[in-house]
């Protein structure tokens, strides 16, 4: 089996920003609530001429560039995208389109909800690891804003848009360790799109409450998943584990999940108070939920502003509708 290297990122996100300010304009809701409850203060809203192809198209060629290669080295591209209109043929075909990929190219989407970056990545990763291909490019990217009822504060005040994205190449060291995929169909009602007065376009429907519940619990299993596959490790070996990780980059939907995912860490590994918190990066508050961009943009955002840097050992944890759930163990 072969290796699987990050060898670039790149991002994107849309210039305007819609503050809390401009939501309680618009729905019954305060600055103060959405910070307390959520830590989101504002998020990128697409325009009406970007898509979540176009952003994933910028995302790559950052991406590309970063990673220094030619476009015509991509050999297959994953996209984790859920807001494609209309919903085929594939963003990753557009996109693959855009930028003038190789004519030949293999290109496939994965729509998994927000957990869609972390699936494309193991995809990504098992292309390379079974040696199908040598290059691949994996993309997170989402318009959420196309498919956000703006008069529904349950869900308006959490959502944005974005993209990032990453090249992956076979090599000789140990980059992506291992990924663990969760899912959970029976709770699929808890997220879903569902037309508003049964006409138009799909709207987000969320019971929040449930999916916040579900969010904990499947963010630290996940963790607990690529640490110790086989399931088979004591507490002292987890932390051990655990201990070796440099930052957690989870999926961005709401601050109190992922320092709620932190503190169940703490307490099922019996560590200090902070040691999961302080690991944990955390960009909602300047981006709110932009779905499967929120992992890879976090990602491009740390490594450009040295938050993180090669050679550090990261977890990317996710979950969203489906209900889906997943982690990707990597050694930048
Ligand atoms: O990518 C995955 C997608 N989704 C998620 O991860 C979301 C997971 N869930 C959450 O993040 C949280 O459940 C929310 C942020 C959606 C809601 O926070 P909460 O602490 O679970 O609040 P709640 O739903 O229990 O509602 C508490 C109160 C309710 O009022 P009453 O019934 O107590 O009078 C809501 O009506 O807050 C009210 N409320 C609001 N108030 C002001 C709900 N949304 C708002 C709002 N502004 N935007």
């Amino acid at each position: 089996m072969y290796h699987v290297s990050i060898m670039g990122t790149g991002s994107y996100v849309p210039e305007r920003v819609l503050t809390n300010y401009h939501l309680g304009e618009m729905v019954d809701t305060s600055d103060r609530w959405i910070i307390e409850r959520t830590g989101i203060r504002e998020r990128r809203i697409a325009s009406g001429e970007e898509t979540n192809v176009t952003m994933g198209g910028i995302a790559l060629e950052r991406a590309i560039e970063n990673a220094g290669i030619r476009r015509e080295e991509i050999e297959s591209l994953v996209v984790g995208t859920n807001t494609t209109e209309p919903v085929w043929p594939s963003a990753s075909g557009h996109i693959a389109n855009l930028l003038d990929l190789r004519k030949d190219l293999p290109f496939l989407d994965i729509q998994a909800g927000c957990t869609g970056f972390n699936y494309a990545l193991s995809v990504g990763e098992m292309f390379i690891k079974g040696g199908q291909y040598g290059t691949v490019a994996v993309i997170g990217t989402d318009k959420l804003s196309a498919i956000t009822d703006y008069e529904d504060r349950n869900t308006c005040v959490l959502f944005g848009d974005g993209a990032g994205a990453l090249i992956l190449k076979k090599a000789t060291e140990e980059g992506i360790i291992r990924s663990h995929l969760g899912g959970n169909a029976r709770s699929r009602d808890l997220l879903i799109l569902s037309k508003k007065d049964g006409v138009g376009n799909g709207y987000i429907k969320m019971e929040g409450r449930k999916v916040y519940t579900f969010a904990k619990r499947a963010m630290v299993e996940s963790c607990f998943h690529v640490l110790d596959p086989s399931g088979t490790a004591g507490k002292k070996e987890l932390r051990a584990l655990f201990e070796q990780v440099t930052k957690i980059i989870p999926h961005q939907a709401n601050a109190r999940i992922i320092m709620g995912a932190a503190e169940e860490l703490e307490s099922r590994l019996e560590l200090p108070d902070g040691e999961a918190k302080n690991k944990m990066i955390v960009t909602i508050e300047q981006y709110g939920n932009n779905s499967c961009a929120s992992i890879p943009l976090a990602l491009d955002l740390s490594l450009r502003s040295g938050k993180l840097k090669r050679g550090d050992l990261v977890i990317f944890v996710g979950f969203g509708a489906g209900l889906t759930y997943a982690a990707n163990l990597v050694r930048l």
